[in-house]
């Protein structure tokens, strides 16, 4: 590929464009992101632990019966579920990367409950109708959907809840201005976190201040071919929220932004926490 196909990938794509490459089932960029997750230092990946243990307790407490069942859309290594397993709920994790899944699968023996694990891609995935007592989705996963993908997951998720089921999330608030800064950047590597040949890693943000929607891209160059990644995030105000969720069906809706406490990447400054019955 010549150098005017590579230059075509860096001006701004139309709104929700997918890139040539997905991140979370690559097995080497999986593999990397598992050690993120796992890393209780960062939060780039999932949040620092004694927030993860403040959010599941909070989440749990949005319910006060003693075992519920629970599904937990994107659940990675299975932070969040270990917690609702070691109070006594009924849980099953879903989620798209092989390596999440097979760590989680791996570290059930640590719960008091065994965990149903599956690997799949929520979008596609048939969900049971009227089971489950509590949906959960954190990190804000539900602002990488394009606005035809979260209504079908809004469908889903509605439909697999019971009468009094409640599906709990998080969405970027774009509270923080800092947030929406475009720019780039670019590094050359033997081998790191895009692959583990030579590559040269191109990266940039783009701010649609229109929609309030930020898009990362990474275009990564090695001696195999092109790859390039693309992480779409929408920002939502409570307006915006409680219209999609009202157009999907659900009834009481209510949002919180004291859940996440710790000085860090992530506080009530950005992230607001959706709580929604049907
Ligand atoms: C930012 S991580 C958060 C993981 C976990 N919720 C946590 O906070 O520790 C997003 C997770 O969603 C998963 N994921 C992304 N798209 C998915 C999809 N379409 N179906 C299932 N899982 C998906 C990824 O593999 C990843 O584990």
């Amino acid at each position: 590929m010549g150098i005017t196909e590579i230059g075509k990938f860096t001006s701004r794509p139309p709104l929700f464009e997918p890139g040539t490459d997905a991140m979370w089932s690559d097995p080497h960029i999986s593999q990397q992101l598992l050690q993120v997750h796992l890393d209780p230092n960062t939060d780039l990946a999932s949040r620092k632990r004694n927030e993860i243990e403040r959010t599941a307790g909070w989440i749990l407490a949005q319910r006060s019966d003693k075992t519920m069942n629970m599904l937990d859309l994107g659940c990675g290594p299975g932070l969040y579920t270990q917690r609702y397993a070691n109070e006594g709920h009924t849980v099953t994790g879903v989620d798209i990367s092989k390596s999440s899944i097979e760590y989680a699968r791996r570290s059930t023996g640590q719960s008091a409950k065994p965990i149903e694990y599956i690997n799949a891609d929520y979008l596609q995935l048939e969900l049971p109708k009227n089971r489950y007592d509590l949906i959960t989705m954190i990190y804000a996963d539900f602002g990488v959907l394009s606005p035809a993908e979260r209504e079908m997951l809004l469908a889903k998720v509605r439909s697999a809840l019971r009468a009094d089921g409640l599906f709990i999330f998080d969405a970027l608030n774009g509270g923080d201005p800092a947030c929406r800064k475009e720019q780039s950047d670019w590094h050359y590597a033997e081998s790191g976190f895009w692959s583990d040949i030579p590559h040269l890693a191109f990266s940039q943000t783009f701010h649609y201040s229109e929609e309030d929607v930020l898009l990362h891209q990474h275009l990564v160059k090695t001696d195999e071919g092109l790859r390039l990644y693309r992480f779409w995030n929408e920002f939502f105000t409570h307006e915006k929220l409680l219209s999609l969720l009202q157009s999907a069906g659900f009834k009481s809706i209510s949002f919180h932004e004291d859940v996440l406490k710790e000085e860090g990447a992530w506080s009530g400054k950005n992230v607001t926490f959706c709580v929604a019955g049907i």
